[in-house]
C-alpha cells in the first residue's frame, strides 16, 4: 500500500529511485512521483499512473542532485492524480508518505489558518506543511520533523528531505514497515529490503515507532519514547528473487517456482529423513494446551486457512473457528481459556490481520503466525512464527505464498495432532511422507501448462464463471475463484458443489463454464451428482480431477485437466495448480496487467 524510497547517494539519485520503485510499483501504481535536491531547492517531476509514465517525463525532464525521495501510490484520499501524487513539498522540505493520517483534516484547518496554502486532496499533505511549520516557528530540521509526527494520528511511515540540507534525510515509521539501507558512504530508505537491493542488501529494520536521522556515513535511531536506539544492521538474501528472469510475468514465475518453495518449507518443516514433523520451536505456546484454534486471515491467505480448518479438525481433531480478519475483531468473538490464534499473512503487513493480531493478543490470547516476510510487523509482534519459505512474491495475485502456507499449515496439523495423540507414529510417517513427495506432485501438475493455456482462450470469451468443490476443495474453488477475478476481471464464484442446487444453479447456462474441482476420493461421487446437474442445464465443465475422476466421468466433461493422483492432505496444494494456471493465461488471453491489476496493490497496510 504505497511504496516509499528515499537515497543519500554518490550518484544521481532520480535515475536510482525509479529502479527501487520499481521494485515496490507492487504496492501500489496508482500514481508515483520523486522529489531530488538541486542547486535553487527541492525539484518535483509526479505522473498520475504506472512509474514508466513518470520515466517518460524524466527521460524529457530531469532531476538533478544525488538526493532524493520517491513513492508509488496506492490511492486512498483523493483520486490519483498528478496533484495528489507523493512527494508533497513546499518550499522547505518534501515527504513521502505511505498510511493514512486520521487527524489530518483537523491539521489541514490549523494549518489553512496560520496561511498554509494546499495543493492536493491528500491527507499526506499536511506532514509537509506541519514540519514547515515547525520549521518557521525555528526547530532545525530532525526537530522540525520530530516535532511534526507527535501531532500526526493513524498508520505512518515516511521520507523527508530538506531544502538546503543535501546530506540529511529523516524518517518515521508508526504502523507501516521502513528499512534503512546502508551503503558505502551511502543510505537509503525503503519499505523494504527488495526496493534497496540494487544498492545494497545491509539493512536496519526500524521498529515501531521508531523515528530515524540520516547522513551519508550517519544513522541516529530513536525509539517510540525518543530516546536513541541501536538496531541491529542485518544482511539480507533473496535479490534473485525479485527479478523476473526470462519469464514474461512475475506470477507465471511464481506459480513455476513451487516445486522448489514448498520443498523448502517441507525441508525447513520435516525431519524428511526419519519422517516426522520438527517440533515448532515455540517458547511460549504449548501445543498439547490448545484447546481450540481461531484462524484469522485476510483473502487468499484466508482460503488456506479454510482449507487448514478441514485439516486440523479431521487430522488434529481441533475445533476450529475460521474468519477474515476484517470481520474478526468486530464480532467480538468468545475465546475459551484453552484457545489460540493462527494468523497467516504473506506480507506480515495487512492492516486488518495485523489489528486481528494485536486484539488477540491484548485478550491474552497466544499467536501464531505463519508469515512470509521475516522482520515484517507481524513477525515481530507474535508469540510464534511458522515460516513459509517462499522468497519474495511480487505478482501481486498470490501463487507460491498460498502453496507455501498451505505446506506450513498441513505441517502445522500433523505437529498438533502429534502433540494432542491424535495423530499416531505410523500416522506422522504416511502424512509426512505425502507431504515430502508434494513438490514431485507439484511439478506434475505443472506439466497441463500447454493444456491450460490453449483452454485459455476459450474461458477468455466468457462473461462470469463458477467453482465447485466439496471437503477441502471447496476452499480451493473460492480461491480459484478470487485468482480470476482479480487478475481477468471476469467475474466468478466459488461453491461448495452441494450448496449450488441452493440458488447458484440459477446461474447455469450453455455459456458459463464451470470449473469443478474432484479428484477420485470419498467425495467424488457426490460432487458428480452436481456435475450431472449441471450438465442438465447445458453448463460447459471443466474437470481437473485425477485420471481415476476423469475416467468415471467420461462423456459428462467439455474439458479435462489432469493433476497426479495423490495422498488426500496434498490434494488441494496439488490442484491450486492448475487454477493459478487457468487464471494467468486467461489474464494473458485478454492482456490484462497482470502482475499490477487494476485497483490492487500487494500490501494492503490500510484497514
Ligand atoms: C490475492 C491476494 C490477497 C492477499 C491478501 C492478504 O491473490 O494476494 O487476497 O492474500 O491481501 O495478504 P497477506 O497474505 O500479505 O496478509
Amino acid at each position: 500500500m504505497c511504496g516509499i524510497v528515499g537515497i543519500l547517494g554518490q550518484a544521481p539519485a532520480a535515475t536510482r529511485i525509479i529502479e527501487a520503485l520499481r521494485r515496490l510499483e507492487y504496492r501500489g501504481y496508482d500514481s508515483a512521483g520523486i522529489a531530488t535536491l538541486g542547486a535553487d531547492g527541492i525539484e518535483r517531476r509526479r505522473a498520475a499512473g504506472k512509474i514508466a509514465n513518470l520515466a517518460g517525463i524524466l527521460a524529457s525532464e530531469p532531476l538533478p542532485g544525488n538526493t532524493g525521495i520517491g513513492h508509488t501510490r496506492w490511492a486512498t484520499h483523493g483520486k490519483p492524480t498528478t496533484d495528489n501524487a507523493h512527494p508533497h513539498a513546499t518550499e522547505k522540505v518534501a515527504i513521502v508518505h505511505n498510511g493514512i493520517i486520521e487527524n489530518y483534516r483537523e491539521l489541514r484547518a490549523r494549518l489553512i489558518a496560520r496561511g498554509r496554502n494546499f495543493a492536493s486532496d491528500t491527507d499526506s499533505e499536511v506532514i509537509a506543511h506541519l514540519i514547515t511549520a515547525h520549521m518557521e516557528d525555528g526547530a532545525a530540521p530532525i526537530a522540525a520533523a520530530e516535532a511534526a509526527i507527535a501531532g500526526l494520528e493513524g498508520a505512518f511511515a515516511i521520507a523527508c528531505i530538506f531544502a538546503g540540507s543535501d546530506d540529511l534525510m529523516f524518517g518515521a515509521r508508526r504502523g507501516s514497515p521502513l528499512v534503512v539501507g546502508v551503503g558505502q558512504s551511502e543510505m537509503f530508505l525503503g519499505s523494504d529490503a527488495i526496493a534497496l537491493f540494487p544498492f545494497t542488501d545491509r539493512v536496519i529494520y526500524l521498529e515501531e515507532g521508531d523515528s530515524v536521522a540520516l547522513g551519508r556515513d550517519k544513522v541516529v535511531i530513536k525509539d517510540k519514547a525518543g530516546r536513541e536506539a541501536a538496531r541491529a544492521t542485518v544482511t539480507v538474501q533473496g535479490a534473485a528473487a525479485a527479478e523476473k528472469g526470462n519469464y514474461r510475468h512475475f506470477m507465471l514465475k511464481e506459480i513455476h517456482e513451487q516445486p522448489e518453495t514448498i520443498g523448502r518449507t517441507v525441508a525447513a518443516l520435516l525431519d524428511t529423513v526419519n519422517e516426522k514433523v520438527r517440533a515448532p520451536e515455540f517458547p511460549d505456546v504449548h501445543l498439547d494446551r490448545i484447546g481450540q484454534l481461531a484462524l484469522v486471515a485476510c483473502g487468499t491467505a484466508h482460503y488456506a486457512c479454510r482449507i487448514a480448518e478441514y485439516w486440523l479438525e479431521q487430522i488434529a481433531r481441533i475445533p476450529v473457528e475460521c474468519d477474515i480478519a476484517s470481520e474478526f475483531r468486530y464480532r467480538s468473538p468468545v475465546p475459551g481459556t484453552d484457545s489460540a490464534a493462527l494468523f497467516v499473512s504473506q506480507s506480515g503487513e495487512t492492516a486488518d490481520t495485523l489489528a486481528a493480531l494485536r486484539f488477540v493478543r491484548e485478550s491474552g490470547i497466544k499467536a501464531i503466525s505463519v508469515l512470509n516476510v521475516p522482520q515484517s510487523s507481524m513477525w515481530r509482534e507474535t508469540d510464534a512464527i511458522l515460516p513459509t519459505h517462499a522468497g519474495p512474491e511480487i505478482g501481486v495475485a498470490s501463487t507460491k505464498a498460498f502453496t507455501a502456507q498451505l505446506t506450513a499449515l498441513a505441517a502445522f496439523t500433523v505437529a498438533l495432532g502429534r502433540a494432542h495423540g491424535t495423530v499416531s507414529p505410523e500416522t506422522e510417517r504416511a502424512l509426512c511422507h505425502a507431504l515430502i513427495a508434494l513438490p514431485r506432485a507439484v511439478a506434475e501438475a505443472l506439466r497441463e501448462e500447454r493444456h491450460i493455456a490453449d483452454l485459455a482462450a476459450e474461458l477468455s470469451r466468457a462473461k462470469s464463471a463458477l467453482f465447485l468443490g466439496r471437503g477441502a476443495y471447496y476452499p480451493l474453488a473460492l480461491e480459484g475463484a478470487l485468482k480470476l477475478k482479480e487478475i481477468t476481471y471476469i467475474h466468478a464464484e466459488g461453491c461448495a458443489a452441494g450448496e449450488l442446487k441452493h440458488g447458484p444453479i440459477a446461474l447455469v447456462d450453455e455459456k458459463i463454464p464451470v470449473i469443478v474441482l474432484a479428484p477420485k476420493d470419498h467425495l467424488f461421487e457426490k460432487t458428480m451428482s452436481n456435475v450431472e446437474e449441471v450438465a442438465a442445464r447445458g453448463g460447459r465443465i471443466i474437470l481437473i480431477s485425477d485420471e481415476a475422476g476423469h475416467a468415471a466421468s467420461a462423456g459428462l466433461t467439455a474439458r479435462r485437466i489432469t493433476i497426479p493422483t495423490c495422498h488426500p492432505l496434498i490434494g488441494p496444494i496439488v490442484a491450486a495448480i492448475p487454477v493459478q494456471l487457468i487464471a494467468y493465461y486467461t489474464a494473458v488471453h485478454l492482456g490484462t496487467d497482470v502482475d499490477q491489476p487494476r485497483n490492487l496493490a500487494k500490501s494492503v497496510t490500510v484497514e
